[in-house]
């Protein structure tokens, strides 16, 4: 677990109820996911870090059997009542720590779009181990990573290693890791990872990205 969960989990719960939600999924996660998947090759798919339900939702309509956890409960409830006004169904999960409440191999897939920098070098590699233990064989995850450059690393307190205390408003104190490109074999030992970037920059707020993908 982060040694700052809680204080990732109350940021996130307080911005849910005040209202923080996406109307619309991530254009690159609509492409990738677009390009990667077939919903009646790898129909079970796992969102972690749904947050408001915007990209669920997107592969709810195209007919993925969708399960989606957070740490946030205002966030899920988001999500239910996007989902009941859409008139789609998903499995929603709160999220208490580092062990995901899945069998082993319960889904074909796993995304984890703008989620896992909200971690450390210790709480990372016991995150995506049981990300991992959820994914079945043949199975396809597909994640990303916040990148140099990107406004969090501007809006950080440099620690060591690429981990950065956050003091951008409403997210005071949460640790999050921004890595290098060549960090990422590091980050996925033993994985055949697939990577790719994106970023983008608009009234002087960078966003920045690693993309990973892995069949496993
Ligand atoms: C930047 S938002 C991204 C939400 C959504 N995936 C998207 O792309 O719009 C980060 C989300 O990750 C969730 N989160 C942060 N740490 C988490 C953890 N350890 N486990 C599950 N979800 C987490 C937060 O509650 C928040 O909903």
């Amino acid at each position: 677990m982060s040694h700052r969960f809680d204080v990732t989990q109350n940021i996130w719960e307080d911005l849910y109820k005040g209202g923080h939600k996406l109307s619309y999924p991530n254009d690159v996660f609509v492409r990738i996911t677009h390009r990667l998947l077939d919903s009646s090759i790898h129909p079970r798919v796992l969102d972690y870090g749904c947050g408001s339900g915007e990209n669920l939702l997107h592969l709810a309509r195209r007919e993925f059997q969708m399960t989606g956890a957070d740490i946030s409960d205002s966030a899920l409830e988001t999500t239910r009542q996007r989902l009941q006004e859409a008139d789609l169904n998903a499995e929603l999960q709160l999220i208490n720590g580092a062990t995901l409440p899945f069998d082993d191999a319960s889904f074909d897939v796993i995304v984890a779009w703008q989620v896992l920098t909200y971690n450390d070098w210790n709480s990372l590699p016991v995150i995506l181990a049981e990300l991992d233990r959820v994914l079945c064989p043949g199975g396809i995850f597909i994640a990303t990573m916040s990148a140099p450059g990107d406004f969090m690393e501007q809006n950080g307190k440099p620690l060591h290693n690429g981990l950065y205390e956050l003091q951008s408003r409403g997210q005071e104190g949460a640790l999050i890791m921004i890595v290098q490109e060549a960090q990422l074999p590091d980050c996925f030992p033993g994985k055949a990872i697939k990577t790719g970037w994106f970023a983008h920059e608009f009234d002087g707020i960078p966003s920045h990205h690693w993309i990973i993908s892995y069949e496993k």
